[in-house]
């Protein structure tokens, strides 16, 4: 039996101390998203297989490590997680280590508490799940010594650097499926249907499900819209014969005018821009409107295959990126390969739709509106 087989170190064909396995942790951070789960199992399993490392589950993100909150993770305790939806490890939006609000509710910096918490559980390497958020957090722990690595994580897609993040065509798959159950309603009753999906930023994922569903007026936060050229579409489709109308609003877009639409303003929580076009466009076409919030759901439920598939590549590909000692590091896709960049880079700018781009000006030129005409 060889050294590493039995874990014990042959000196001069005398054995030795047992050799110390390394133990990397897994966190995921932020919002959920279809796929999670998937980069777990494959990391864990690639972290086992290849690299034969210990593994810690780091729960509800970097609050799990502010709290010393870790479980051990295994082949066993990861079986039969690729198709489900959410994550093992749990999540939050809170847990700034930098930013984190102490007794009295005054934000502290207690990075230094990760940062001896991480040296207490022997941990080598990191990798941190997440989106925007959660790699900037990755980024300013790696700059304090901390080893992490990445994966991109957001139904968004708005993550530079990256071709697609996991989770994206799930919720496109949702918010089209809603386009085209709205289309029957909308027909048999001649209305125009309004569907709010999410973006907060981006409108990638209105814009994609707007295409792949037929919609007749698709508005994102790039194109800032007026309500009078919605109208005048509405109007200019009902002399060309037609009785219905859908529009797929993302919930950051805003009137060229105005501003995006907050649920709650104080915690930044976006939401009800669809009844705010619904009333800017009431008094000027003479149908029916009704508005669908898609909401969460886009979030939630089991990763397409297509997210697996990345989610999976990701997996592993952050497993061998700690095995590598390439910390500061995200993996990320370019067309059909898996490839690291920095993390900094990642975070340095957001990947919006270009008003300019191919998928745009393919919807114009099939007679979608982008609410911006005259
Ligand atoms: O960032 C992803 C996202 O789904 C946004 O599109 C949305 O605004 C936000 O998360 C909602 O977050 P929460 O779960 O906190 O309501």
């Amino acid at each position: 039996m060889t050294g590493r087989d039995c874990g014990t170190r042959l000196l001069n064909g005398l054995p030795c101390a047992p050799m110390k396995k390394k133990r990397i942790a897994i966190l995921t951070g932020g919002g959920d998203c279809p796929g999670l789960n998937a980069v777990i199992r494959a990391a864990v399993r690639t972290a086992i297989n290849d690299h034969d490392f210990r593994v810690l589950g780091i729960q509800l993100g970097f609050e799990g490590l502010l709290t010393g909150s870790a479980v051990p993770l295994t082949a066993e305790s990861i079986r039969g997680i690729l198709p489900k939806g959410g994550t093992l490890l749990r999540t939050t939006n809170r847990g700034n280590p930098f930013s984190y609000p102490g007794p009295d509710g005054t934000l502290e910096d207690r990075s230094r508490l990760v940062v001896d918490n991480v040296r207490k559980l022997g941990i080598d390497g990191i990798i941190a799940i997440g989106g925007d958020g959660t790699l900037k957090i990755a980024q300013k722990l790696c700059d304090l010594g901390v080893p992490m690595v990445a994966v991109p994580k957001t139904i968004d897609n708005d993550l530079a650097s990256t071709d697609y993040t996991f989770g994206f065509m799930t919720a496109v798959e949702v918010a089209t499926d809603a386009v085209d159950r709205l289309h029957t309603t909308a027909e048999s009753h001649d209305r125009v249907m309004i569907l709010e999906v999410m973006g907060r930023d981006a409108g990638w994922i209105a814009l994609h499900s707007g295409i792949a569903g037929g919609a007749d007026i698709i508005l994102i936060p790039e194109i800032p819209y007026r309500p009078e050229a919605i109208a005048n579409t509405i109007r200019e489709r009902q002399r060309e014969g037609a009785k219905f109308d859908i529009i797929v609003v993302a919930e950051g877009a805003l009137r060229q005018d105005g501003e995006v639409t907050y649920l709650d303003k104080a915690s930044r929580r976006l939401g009800g821009v669809a009844y705010q076009v619904a009333a800017e466009i009431a008094q000027q076409i003479d149908l029916e409107i009704r508005v669908t919030v898609l909401g969460h759901i886009q979030r939630g439920g089991s990763p397409i295959p297509y997210d697996r598939l990345i989610a999976t590549q990701f997996g592993k590909a952050a497993a061998d990126l700690i095995a590598d000692g390439k910390f500061g590091r995200m993996v990320a896709l370019r067309g059909e390969q898996i490839v690291d960049v920095p993390i900094r880079d990642a975070i340095s700018n957001m990947k919006l739709v270009d008003p300019e781009g191919q998928l745009v000006s393919t919807a114009r030129s099939l007679g979608v509106s982008f609410g911006d005409g005259r």
